[in-house]
């Protein structure tokens, strides 16, 4: 009796339910959608960053051993879609922690905090790889890369394209064979079917000649700069 009820439960479940995975996939993408459209309030989108300056630096710069990433000067719809992934479990961050934070985070916050972000200036001094391969990492860049992030790293804000041009190099890695090996859920299909084939040595040579790629001179901060919004921040 058990046993039938479960199966049918079963059945019903394969027919009318959804995955945990679907389910995260089709939240984030409401999420995301909701956020897009509303207008930024970039005075609340620094105060929401408070929060996450603990991880990500009052610069937004993250830390050169690529742990945390560099957020400053990223698209606003990536901004906006990567939180919502996060919030949703479509990617394992590598601590349970961030997604408690932001658990209370809504649409409008998101987008605050995106506009925030997106308009920081960007650091100087990105974790970079050995620089011992970048003929091989240009060229493997060029030839698979450039079509989505664009030829100097730039990304696309329109069609959520990260920028990563400037990018700490151990981030960049980690990311990467995320995407590859299906941990990021919300990744695009196209870009992890095009990079099954790669090799260790063509991945840190591809992402040594990303991070590299420099940001447009306006776009990086003055040197020495500081985030005058977190005066009180404890370095
Ligand atoms: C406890 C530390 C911590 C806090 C607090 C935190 N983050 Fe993060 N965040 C991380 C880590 C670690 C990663 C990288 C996760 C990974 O490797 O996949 C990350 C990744 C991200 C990413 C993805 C970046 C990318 O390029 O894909 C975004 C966007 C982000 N965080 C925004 C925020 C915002 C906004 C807040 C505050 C509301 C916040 N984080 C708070 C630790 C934190
Ligand atoms: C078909 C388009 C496409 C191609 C080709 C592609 N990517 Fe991507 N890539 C994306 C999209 C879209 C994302 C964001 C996925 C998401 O939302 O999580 C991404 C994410 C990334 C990230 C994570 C960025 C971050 O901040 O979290 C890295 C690193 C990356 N791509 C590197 C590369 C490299 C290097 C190549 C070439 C070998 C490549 N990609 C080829 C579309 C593409």
């Amino acid at each position: 009796m058990v046993r039938r009820i479960l199966g049918v439960t079963l059945i019903y479940m394969m027919i009318f339910g959804q995955s945990a995975a679907e389910q995260g996939i089709n939240q984030a993408v409401k999420q995301v959608e909701d956020a897009i459209k509303l207008t930024p309030d970039v005075d609340n989108g620094r105060e929401v960053y408070l929060l996450c300056a603990v991880c990500h630096l009052p610069e937004g710069w993250g830390t050169e051993d690529g742990y945390y990433p560099q957020l400053a000067g990223q698209h606003f719809t990536v901004i906006i879609k990567q939180l919502a992934d996060i919030l949703a479990r479509n990617r394992d961050t590598p601590t349970m922690f961030p997604f408690t934070l932001l658990e209370n985070l809504q649409p409008q916050a998101f987008a605050d905090v995106a506009a925030y972000l997106a308009n920081l200036p960007m650091t100087r001094n990105n974790g970079l790889g050995l620089g011992a391969d970048l003929e091989h990492g240009k060229r493997l860049y060029d030839d698979n890369c450039v079509d989505c992030h664009g030829i100097n790293g730039e990304g696309n804000e329109e069609d959520y394209m990260p920028l990563i041009q400037g990018q700490h190099y151990n981030y960049l890695v980690r990311q990467f064979e995320w995407i590859r090996k299906g941990k990021r859920r919300n990744a695009d299909k196209e870009m992890v079917e095009q990079i099954q084939g790669f090799t260790d040595r063509d991945i840190s040579a591809i992402m040594d000649y990303t991070s590299r790629l420099k940001p447009p001179a306006g776009r990086l901060a003055a040197p020495g700069w500081r985030n005058p919004d977190f005066p009180e921040f404890i370095r």
